[in-house]
């Protein structure tokens, strides 16, 4: 799809601007024709032989450049003559003079002139990510229509970690897809600041019907802008929501910014009015009061499918089984321990348009849980452990009175997925299964390669960070709530 699609790539002054010359060779090798354009910055981390070898097309270098404006390649040329300008990595500075209409160099005069779809992907100090100025910014910048991807949660430079990574060159890839195929992406609508708003406030409860976890919500929402900067205004801006999703969350920025706006675009947000009830994590079933059985679910698929449900403005009810990753933002979170309780919190959270089973639930738990620390004793042979099956809360599901019309399951599997997810959608009565292998790393990984299964055949999805995985299995229960 980006076969001829030409982009133009503006690489700021960031340590992650090597990551730049990654996307490039991909936009390439998927058949875009890129054009690259370093900003001074930019300049400072790549430089501009290795972007232009990787691009195979002259750099747009500079703004009072003659040769190139006589050869038309001049910023008002640059403007006219791609289908996406993408930012990447998009520092604090260049995101500051975006916001504020700067032209005082090839990138900004390149980017004032520029109205088609534009995709931010920021990257930068986490405080600075935080700061209420580039909050601002950023909000702006979302107003007027212009998609973000990232950034992410992890380490960063100067032995620092936090919000602010750049997203990786795969994820930017798939975001500048999205934007491409989206026809909402890139147009500024009337109403898009007050939609947006209107979005923000359905996030944090302001407006929505009561819901539990809305305190929480704007708890945390101003006290990510609150805490580190006490000037920082109580309401809240889209940049706070779109910050402080991400300062929770693992999932791209794509996940949450880029939907709330598309979805604000046309005014309401698709997923509006809906609730779906989300399961997460794994479940422990206790042997005593100190052990118990569990598995290597780490909650991050199932975390980030809520939190990208809410944003397209779905009533979320998480039941979430023992995790360390933090609630997400928007949504209405009933923590448990083991399947016995996850099954009486999903029923208790009924009736819900849609289902998400992303749970990985013990099949088995012990048959008889000790009230007291069982003891080695002396010599003594390890005791018997005996298990019994656990209710299958997918299954119950599907088959309940009140069955949600979506009813969407996942199939962990090591070997023969599809072939598993097919017999597990046939024997659970679902309507999809979504198919992952968790042979390798997926169980507390940061991406995830699913087959999305449903009778009407299965399909592929690539290798995608887990926040993508959950943006785009939103985007399709929205298609099929629609
Ligand atoms: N599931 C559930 N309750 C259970 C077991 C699984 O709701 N007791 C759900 C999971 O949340 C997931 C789907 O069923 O959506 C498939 O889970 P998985 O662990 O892949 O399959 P199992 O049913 O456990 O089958 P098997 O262990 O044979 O693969």
């Amino acid at each position: 799809m980006l076969a001829r699609r030409r982009v133009l790539l503006i690489v700021s002054g960031s340590v992650a601007a090597y990551k730049a010359l990654e996307l490039a060779r991909l936009l390439g090798k998927a058949g875009a024709e890129v054009t690259g354009l370093l900003t001074g910055g930019g300049a400072r981390f790549v430089t501009p032989h290795a972007l232009q070898a990787i691009t195979g097309r002259p750099l747009a270098a500079d703004l009072w450049s003659l040769v190139e404006e006589g050869e038309g390649r001049g910023h008002i040329r640059l403007a006219r003559t791609h289908d996406i300008v993408v930012v990447a990595p998009a520092s604090a500075d260049r995101i500051a003079r975006m916001a504020a209409g700067f032209a005082d160099d090839l990138a900004g005069a390149v980017l004032l002139a520029w109205d088609g779809p534009l995709l931010v992907a920021p990257a930068m100090n986490p405080t600075m990510w935080g700061h209420p100025a580039t909050n601002a910014n950023v909000a702006t910048l979302l107003a007027r229509g212009v998609t973000f991807v990232g950034p992410e949660e992890g380490p960063m430079a100067e032995a620092e970690s936090g919000v602010g990574r750049l997203s990786e060159p795969p994820a930017i890839l798939a975001a500048i897809e999205r934007v491409l195929t989206d026809p909402t992406h890139g147009a500024p609508d009337a109403e898009l600041e007050a939609a947006l708003d209107a979005a923000i406030a359905g996030i944090s409860g302001e407006d929505a019907a009561p819901r539990g976890g809305a305190d929480r919500v704007t708890t945390r929402a101003s006290s990510f802008s609150a805490s580190s900067h006490p000037e920082a205004p109580h309401h809240l801006s889209g940049a706070e929501v779109h910050a402080s999703s991400f300062s929770a969350s693992w999932s791209s920025a794509a996940a949450v910014a880029s939907h709330a706006v598309a979805g604000t675009a046309s005014g309401a947000l698709p997923l509006a009015g809906r609730h779906v009830i989300v399961t997460s994590g794994p479940t422990h079933e206790p042997l005593d009061p100190v052990r118990y059985i569990a598995n290597r679910s780490s909650g991050k698929q199932g975390h980030a499918i809520a939190g990208a449900l809410a944003a397209l403005g779905a009533r979320v009810t998480l039941v979430a089984g023992p995790v360390n990753v933090p609630d997400p933002q928007g949504v209405e979170v009933r923590h448990v321990e083991t399947a016995r309780e996850m099954l009486a919190a999903v029923e208790a959270a009924l009736p819900a348009d849609a289902a998400v089973m992303a749970a990985a639930v013990a099949d088995w738990r012990p048959a008889e849980v000790a009230t007291q620390k069982v003891k080695k004793g002396e010599g003594a042979a390890a005791p018997p452990l005996a298990l019994v099956p656990n209710p299958d809360i997918l299954a119950t599901l599907s088959r309940h009175a009140r069955r949600p019309r979506l009813v969407v399951g996942f199939a962990a599997e090591t070997e023969r997925v599809v072939e598993h997810a097919c017999a597990k959608l046939a024997r659970k009565g679902c309507d999809w299964i979504v198919a992952n292998d968790v042979s390798g790393d997926v169980m507390g990984g940061d991406a995830n390669a699913v087959h999305l299964v449903s009778a009407g055949g299965v399909e592929d999805w690539p290798r995608l960070p887990k926040g993508e995985v959950a943006a785009r299995l939103a985007d399709r229960v929205a298609e099929a709530l629609r």
